[in-house]
């Protein structure tokens, strides 16, 4: 496991980064004063409310609450664990990552497995345009109607029929040979000697989102048991948490409106070819929750392709279940259902790219949930409704609070001509998900109706404002134990009296392993007013009004202690006097 990260080193690195860089990479970003300004990349806006400060190292957007430091916004934007987000930055300025010296082992280097499975890709693609026998691949791949064009831009490649080809092209020594056996790529046999697990197949490197090779599909040519076969999951692959075709769909020029979901590998790139830029596909499973959760960090819908027979439709249906908890409010999902017997590869060949790019195909999934609904219960009876509210009380009730929810609840009530009582409302949860809470986008989830306590308001204002810091020096240290807001208040006025031109992303990244760290988060998302010029009259404010409830609770205090001393010295004779 990882080694902990030097505090110091993150510092350091975050005093060399240029916030501005790292987002511009993704962001579209102008000047606007001492800021930079865009379209938000976390939630779907026409004018930029989105902000990144040079000066404080520092993002906020205030139209949806998303902020954080370049750290922050390599896992936010990029969904990279902290550490693949502080590897990405060291490494974008030559610095080596430094850990605590007396920490746990540093972390596993995977470079080589990155490197290994590019050379790999690379010999692949080389023998599809070079080995003695590339005519079988390019014949099949030509009679699947594919251009060279395309085969090139998603890397395919051909592993020949024999047995060692890979292996003695990269098994160079023993060491490399273990290496091919860790990535999947080569089997040992018993006399320990290797084989090639890829032969006679057109490959299909499968990149992560950041273009890294990572594993290897590969297609038999022609007949034969299986039909499909993948690389084994290895420490850099993780097919629940991979989409085929999500690299290339996201460098496609400007993001898409939506994402198809499609089953094949072959799909992917059939679709591609008729210049439908925006499908994915799953690695031979069920699309998982963490897929899901990636597409939707880049666009708001996700359209679902399956089959329109029985199987397609129970696969669409799992497919319902997972996006359902994910429905945040701006978010949408839908289903293109195809004729019996065809799938996105044969289609769009017959029938061309409009097919998946006009929206009247889609059925929307509350249609498609309530077509099904309506095929389970009769709503002829009174015995039927009540079966349809309960078939779909658990369902609607994955969805997060929001209108989304409300429309799906009042439709039903329509159907079921009666109230539905959805019972506790559920916030948004993730769905079951081993990555680590911090990878989640730290969005705010807006709490409609609540006013934040003047402690959150202060904490929030003096992170996005260090320098105000000064203006809370009459505040007496509360009794920070009691209460976490204001350990975290009082946490934030000692680092900035220690260090008064300390960086907001600095400041931000020094608490991320602190207990208070997700109080932190759940205030940074607070709305924000726009004009930063009132944040000094706001902030004064609040520390106004603390100072005041403060003396009020001293006052209180003195009251009660001077009842309550009294009350004893009554009791216990013989005490002295106060
Ligand atoms: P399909 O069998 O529907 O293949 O499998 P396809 O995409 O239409 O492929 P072609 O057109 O026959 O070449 C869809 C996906 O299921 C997984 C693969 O990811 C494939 O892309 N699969 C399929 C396997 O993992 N193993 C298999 O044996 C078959
Ligand atoms: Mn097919």
């Amino acid at each position: 496991m990882a080694g902990k990260i030097a505090q110091s080193f993150i510092d350091d690195l975050l005093s060399r980064a240029d916030i501005v860089e790292v987002v511009g990479r993704t962001v579209t970003l102008k000047k606007a004063g001492r800021d930079f300004q865009g379209l938000c990349p976390f939630h779907n806006e026409k004018t930029p409310s989105f902000t990144v400060s040079p000066e404080k190292q520092f993002y906020h957007c205030f139209g949806c609450g998303a902020h954080g430091s370049a750290i922050g916004f390599l896992m936010n934007h990029d969904s990279l664990g902290f550490v693949e987000a502080v590897e990405d930055l060291a490494g974008g300025l030559h610095l080596a990552v430094q850990y605590e010296s007396e920490g746990p082992t540093p972390t596993a280097n995977y470079t080589p497995l990155y490197e290994l499975m590019t050379a790999a890709q690379a010999c692949y693609a080389r023998l599809l345009r070079e080995h003695p026998t590339k005519e079988r691949a390019v014949e099949y791949l030509k009679r699947r109607g594919l251009t060279g064009a395309v085969a090139k831009t998603f890397g395919l490649g051909y592993a020949p029929a024999g047995w060692e080809t890979l292996v003695n092209q990269l098994g160079v020594d023993a060491a490399r040979r273990a290496q091919l056996v860790d990535a999947g790529l080569a089997v040992p046999r018993d006399n320990g000697t290797f084989y090639d697990r890829f032969r006679d197949r057109i490959i299909f490197p499968i990149l992560d989102r950041r273009g890294r090779c990572v594993g290897l599909g590969g297609r038999i040519i022609d007949q034969g048991e299986p039909k499909y076969l993948n690389s084994p999951e290895t420490p850099i692959f993780r097919k629940r948490q991979e989409l085929y075709g999500l690299h290339y769909v996201l460098k496609h020029g400007h993001r898409p409106e939506r994402v198809l979901v499609v089953e094949g590998y072959m799909d992917v790139v059939a679709l591609a070819q008729h210049r439908v830029n925006n499908a994915v596909a799953t690695l031979g499973t069920a699309t998982t929750g963490e897929q899901l959760e990636l597409i939707f960090r880049h666009v708001t819908e996700i359209v679902f392709c399956f089959d329109g027979d029985n199987a397609g439709r129970r696969a669409a249906w799992r497919a319902l279940e997972t996006v359902l908890p994910l429905l945040l409010e701006g978010r949408k999902a839908g289903f293109l259902f195809l004729p019996q017997g065809q799938d996105p590869d044969s289609l769009v060949r017959s029938e061309g790219a409009a097919r998946f790019e006009s929206p009247e195909h889609i059925t929307p999934l509350s249609t498609f949930l309530f077509d099904q609904l309506a095929a389970r219960a009769d709503t002829s009876s009174l015995d039927g409704r009540a079966q349809l509210i309960a078939l779909a009380r658990p369902l609607i009730g994955k969805v997060p609070v929001g209108p989304f929810r409300q429309l799906l609840i009042q439709h039903l009530e329509k159907i079921a001509q009666t109230r539905v009582q959805m019972g506790q409302a559920q916030s948004f949860s993730p769905p079951a998900n081993p990555s680590p809470p911090r990878a989640l986008p730290s969005r705010a989830t807006p709490q409609a109706g609540r006013v934040p306590s003047l402690l959150r308001r202060a904490i929030s204002l003096l992170v996005h404002q260090p320098s105000l810091a000064p203006l809370a020096r009459d505040l007496p240290a509360i009794d920070v134990a009691l209460n976490d807001e204001a350990a975290l208040l009082f946490t934030l006025l000692e680092r900035l009296t220690a260090n008064p031109s300390a960086q907001v992303g600095t400041l931000l990244e020094s608490l991320r392993d602190s207990p208070l760290w997700p109080l932190l988060e759940e205030v940074m998302g607070l709305p924000m007013l726009l004009d930063e010029t009132q944040w000094e009259a706001e902030f004064s404010g609040a520390i106004e009004q603390l100072l005041k409830q403060r003396q009020r609770q001293r006052y209180r205090r003195l009251v009660s202690e001077k009842s309550r001393l009294s009350g004893v010295d009554h009791e216990l004779p013989g005490a002295p006097g106060v």
